[in-house]
């Protein structure tokens, strides 16, 4: 009598095991044939071989990833490995040059912290190799210190980003919305890592949910966990992971202004804090909460032409910009581009808009 219950709680733990062992398995023998090619992965085959990934190029990748989509990323991935190829040559860089290369990819921050960290990495000449001293180095949190030790280093330890979140709460049709299940997401995640392959594994969970999973339309006829998918079984797995009610960002309006003499055009380098700081910008006006929010142009009083309003989602607001065009030479305090090489200039995205916008009223 007294053996009977703990047999049953040992063989229900072991059941467990088996079904998490289970569930590597069928991940890893899908991205043995599905794994994608990405410019800083070494492919499953290879990897076998005993080819190791280079831990500067998994770090770049995972720091742009979290600001853009894959081909996006791999575009600005091939262009700072061609003019850095290593952690010391983009340690020595000025970081101009480095912030110049980051327009576009957003929230700035993220390039000051690259060079950073670089700097930090070459001076103790190479990456740390787990996830936790890893996380000491500017920049890298939990989800990027777990999948640069994964993917660069095998430890066993998960990477937990959207796409994981989403195999997983489909997987295990968890009802409550995101933020609540996240501890529980990380914790089963844990808890499926297998010990050899961690890196493989990783990569295989962020790739099965970047096109299979998908977040719209999963296609569950090929995915490797269809039989096991408590989201499947219940019939409506794209409502995983639920989401919770959307609050309204809140609204700015202002002006930017596109001051230029037919050659050169006036531009200003942000503040050292703040939002975009340290880009190359456009003067603007204040941002205010109000539409009706209206600058007076500068003391001189320069005509402005308005050529259209362009819109921009920060993390925290939306953006409403009225593009105010201002022709008069730039004063020789002032910074200026060339109007023949903006392309060069390094504007972050919001910039980029009111341009493109002021170049097609030109055309217009
Ligand atoms: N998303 C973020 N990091 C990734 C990686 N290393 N491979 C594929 N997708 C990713």
């Amino acid at each position: 009598m007294v053996g009977k219950p703990m047999r049953s709680v040992f063989c229900s733990s072991r059941a467990i095991l088996v079904w998490m062992i289970d569930f590597a398995e069928q991940i890893l023998h899908w991205y043995d044939r599905h794994a994608r090619q990405l410019p800083w992965r070494v492919s499953p085959v290879d990897r076998q071989k005993g080819v190791l990934p280079d831990p500067y190029k998994v770090w770049l990748s995972e720091i742009m990833l979290q600001q853009t989509t894959i081909p996006h990323g791999i575009r600005y991935f091939l262009r700072f490995t061609e003019l850095w190829p290593d952690v010391h040559q983009l340690a020595a860089a000025d970081r101009d040059d480095i912030m110049r290369e980051w327009a576009g990819l957003g929230y700035y921050a993220r390039a000051r912290n690259l060079h950073k960290c670089a700097i930090q990495v070459s001076e103790a000449g190479g990456f740390p190799t787990n996830s936790k001293d890893l996380q000491k180095l500017p920049g890298i949190g939990p989800y990027t210190a777990g999948a640069i030790a994964s993917i660069a280093f095998d430890e066993p330890i998960a990477a937990v980003d959207g796409n994981v979140e989403r195999v997983l709460s489909r997987f295990l049709a968890l009802e409550d919305p995101l933020p609540q299940i996240k501890a529980t997401l990380k914790l089963e995640a844990q808890a499926r890592v297998p010990v050899s392959r961690a890196g493989d594994f990783a990569q295989a969970m962020m790739d099965l949910g970047a096109t299979v999973c998908a977040p719209r339309s999963p296609d569950c006829l090929v995915c490797p966990l269809t039989k096991t998918c408590k989201g499947r079984e219940l019939g409506n797995p794209a409502k995983f992971p639920v989401k919770p009610a959307k609050k309204k960002k809140p609204e700015r309006y202002g002006q930017v202004f596109l001051i230029h003499d037919g050659q050169k055009l006036v531009v200003e380098k942000r503040k050292e804090t703040g939002l975009l700081a340290g880009m190359i910008g456009l003067p603007t006006s204040d941002w205010a909460p109000v539409e009706d929010h209206h600058v007076e142009l500068d003391a001189t009083n320069f005509v402005g032409k308005r050529v259209g309003r362009v819109e921009h989602v920060f993390t925290h607001f939306r953006l409403h910009l009225d593009v105010v065009e201002v022709i008069r030479s730039p004063d020789l305090i002032e910074r200026s581009v060339d109007l023949n090489d903006l392309e060069n200039a390094g504007f972050p995205s919001v910039f980029q808009k009111a341009v493109t916008l002021w170049k097609k009223s030109r055309l217009a």
